[in-house]
């Protein structure tokens, strides 16, 4: 177990820099809780004007606002939600650790340099999806947040609204759903267009997911005769065998359907292709899709990421960072995620970096086991 002693925990909260990026890794309430624990506390200005919280609500909170190199020269722990850029890693000192998503996978080049600079980071990306790490799990409290928000956007690129209504002008159907991959974006999404009144059909690799989709109300789209493996509970890629299964089973319910919503994901690979443009071609002029796969490529051809394309009139919203669209509830918790891991890492003011603990082992992509005191 690597032991470092710290005289005052000094804890940083970093400005995100990304485009379109309102999020920040910890919000003025769980600073206050943190300053109760006796934390010194300390946050690069501006860090939360993009979600309308100024300095002075974190100062309120017990945290002293600095500047980031400020932050950088004080601070044993820098909280963030991306990955740390380039120049910013290479002003990282020895032993410091960072806490923020950084997709080490794809990242090499930010693990080499946070390497050369004997820093540490703890990527909350690559927490382990295990019961005791369920409020630590940043990837799920954030897709969550997306699923709801992806019927949302939809909802404001349709020409109908979700709930069946019994007028005196005559009776308005309600409108028709379906979810591609029932991860944890997915189920969000079926629960939030069920609660609008709309009649929701999905469907997923995973066979065992078919039970969840019922228990939330929607119709679940089984592809018979052909499995896909699984592994840790995330899916593998689909043979082309399975694709073409999968395009029988939904083809008509695509025909049919108002708003689509795709989010599926296989992991370290681009987005698998699940609505190809002879599939669009069968779908309403005026129906949506919501691409929540976007950034890694799409499930739905025809998507640009980042923008609204339109293809034989069906719109596909290529959205990106859904979650930082609702960045105070996203923000907030993100911050009760870094809240619950830091509790597992602090201990009595000492950093406690336990690589026996399968956390920490999962999660700590450069450590330093030197023990360095601070004090
Ligand atoms: P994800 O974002 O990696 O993928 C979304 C969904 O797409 C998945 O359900 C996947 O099976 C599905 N998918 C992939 N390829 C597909 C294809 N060709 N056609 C149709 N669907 C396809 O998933 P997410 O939300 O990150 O969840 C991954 C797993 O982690 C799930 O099993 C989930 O239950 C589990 N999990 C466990 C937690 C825990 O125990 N702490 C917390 C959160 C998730």
């Amino acid at each position: 177990m690597y032991i470092r002693r710290v005289k005052n925990m000094n804890i940083g909260i970093l400005k995100e820099s990304g485009e379109a990026e309102n999020r920040v890794a910890v919000s003025p309430t769980v600073c206050s809780q943190w300053a109760k624990l006796g934390w010194h506390l300390f946050v690069e200005k501006g860090a939360g004007e993009a979600t309308s919280w100024k300095d002075s609500n974190y100062e309120d909170s017990g945290a002293k606002i600095l500047s980031r190199k400020e932050v950088f020269d004080t601070c044993d722990i820098l909280c963030g939600v991306n990955p740390l850029d380039k120049e910013s890693a290479k002003q990282l000192k020895e032993s410091q650790l960072v806490v923020s998503l950084m997709f080490h996978r794809t990242n090499n080049e930010l693990v080499e340099i946070v390497k050369a600079q004997k820093a540490q980071y703890l990527s909350l990306d690559a927490i382990p999806r295990i019961s005791r790490a369920q409020s630590m799990d940043v990837l799920s409290s954030q897709a969550n947040l997306g699923g709801y928000k992806a019927v949302i956007l939809g909802a404001n690129y349709m020409e109908k609204i979700f709930p069946m209504m019994m007028t005196a002008a005559g009776t308005i159907t309600p409108a028709k759903v379906l979810i591609f991959g029932v991860g944890v974006a997915g189920l969000q999404a079926i629960a939030t267009a069920k609660r609008l009144g709309a009649v929701v059909e999905a469907t997923d690799v995973r066979p065992e997911t078919k039970e969840q989709v019922e228990s939330l109300g929607g119709k679940f789209i089984e592809v018979k005769g052909v499995e896909v493996e699984s592994e840790g509970g995330y899916a593998k890629e689909a043979s082309d065998e399975y694709r073409a299964k999968q395009r029988e089973a939904v083809n008509k319910s695509l025909a049919n359907a108002d708003l689509v919503i795709t989010t599926a994901q296989v992991p370290g690979r681009k987005a698998p292709v699940l609505i190809d443009k002879e599939q669009l071609s069968l779908m309403k002029r005026g129906s949506v899709i919501v691409d929540m796969a976007a950034e890694q490529g799409g499930n739905c051809e025809g998507c640009v990421s980042g923008e609204v394309a339109e293809v034989g009139g069906v719109k596909i919203i290529g959205a990106l960072n859904l979650p930082s669209t609702v960045s105070a509830n996203a923000s907030e918790l993100f911050a009760k995620n870094i809240d619950s891991l830091l509790k597992l890492i602090i201990k009595e003011e000492k950093l406690h970096l336990d690589m026996e603990d399968e956390i920490v082992n999962q999660a700590l992509i450069v450590g330093n086991n030197q023990s360095t005191a601070a004090s």
